[in-house]
């Protein structure tokens, strides 16, 4: 634990994601000269939400950049539950299509867990599907969900001790707090997974040695949440678009102010950052911390499943 800093040591998600990403390529190389294996994701986007549609960009291009065979199919927001079901259908039977993504949110109206439920789990290189997420929770080998993947090999790659360690997650949803506890709870620490109901969260949070804030609220997790030195894992972003919102988390951070002023935007995480970085031994930054993280653990997911559609394990 770095005790004695009175900045927290930046835990570098993006280096790690470029590490990961690099290993990756190697990967994907090696499956085609061996077995003439072209690893293929599919993202299917419903809809037209920005956010989204610059996610499913990024997730196409990082694996182009790997060697992979990527594509988006794009449906309309209109699309009826059983044609987005009809889509992962042909996808599971192609066998060019090692890994399928359904990009979350799905339109209002539509079934998520049906159609998470249709993707084959072997090709559920979001590890969503109820026999992966069964598969996790009984420590047997499948997908594993990316962010909390991720976030597991940047602290072992940088050399963070697990073991024996007090771990406190905020957040119990399927895609990050669950998944994280229990990978948590596999690497040997005492996990408490906390939430919106819990009975003094800053209190329970600040018990612990590893802090992982998957709340979904803007800059909730300051001061009194951190124990000092304790390393901090920051899963949340947020837009920030006000002066006055830049200011309350970051002071006069002059790159920020002017991101706002001329970008109309910056972006922030669940943690307080000023508040962290005079208290945390070790914190993840937001751009640059855990969001690489979850795209470099996708394109390991979708190579695994190709390597495994050859019998490689
Ligand atoms: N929407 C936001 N994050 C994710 C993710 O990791 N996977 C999918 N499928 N949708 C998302």
């Amino acid at each position: 634990m770095n005790l004695n800093a009175e900045t927290a040591a930046v835990l570098d998600g993006k280096a790690t994601a470029k590490q990961i990403r690099q290993e990756v390529a190697a990967g994907s190389a090696e499956l085609h000269a061996s077995h003439g294996v072209v690893p293929g994701l599919t993202v299917v986007l419903v809809g037209d939400d920005p956010a989204s549609s610059i996610y499913v960009r990024n997730k196409e291009k990082a694996a182009k950049k790997c060697g992979m065979n990527s594509s988006i199919v794009s449906l309309p927001a209109n699309t009826t539950e059983d044609a987005i079901i009809s889509t992962v259908e042909r996808l599971n039977a192609d066998p060019a299509v090692h890994g399928i993504l359904v990009q979350l949110p799905l339109p209002d109206g539509v079934d998520e867990q049906r159609v998470i439920e249709t993707i084959h789990p072997d090709k559920d290189v979001d590890g969503f599907h109820p026999q992966n997420a069964g598969r996790l929770m009984i420590g047997i080998p499948g997908f594993v969900p990316c962010t909390p993947a991720g976030v597991i090999e940047m602290l072992k790659r940088n050399e963070i001790e697990l073991k024996g360690k007090h771990a406190v997650v905020i957040g119990r949803s399927n895609i990050v707090g669950k998944p994280m506890a229990l990978l948590l709870l596999r690497e040997h620490c005492t996990v408490t997974v906390c939430h919106s109901r819990t009975k003094d969260l800053p209190g329970v949070a600040a018990q612990a040695d590893i802090l992982i804030a998957a709340v979904g609220r803007l800059g909730m997790v300051d001061a009194s949440f951190i124990r000092p030195g304790a390393v901090v894992v920051d899963v949340g972003i947020h837009r920030v678009e006000d002066e006055e919102t830049v200011r309350r988390l970051f002071g006069e951070d002059e790159k920020r102010l002017e991101a706002v002023r001329t970008k109309g935007s910056t972006v922030a995480g669940d943690v307080h950052p000023v508040d962290a970085r005079g208290r945390a031994g070790w914190l993840t930054p937001v751009p640059g911390g855990v969001g690489p993280l979850t795209i470099a653990m996708l394109l390991k997911n979708a190579l695994d499943a190709a390597r495994r559609s050859v019998g490689l394990d």
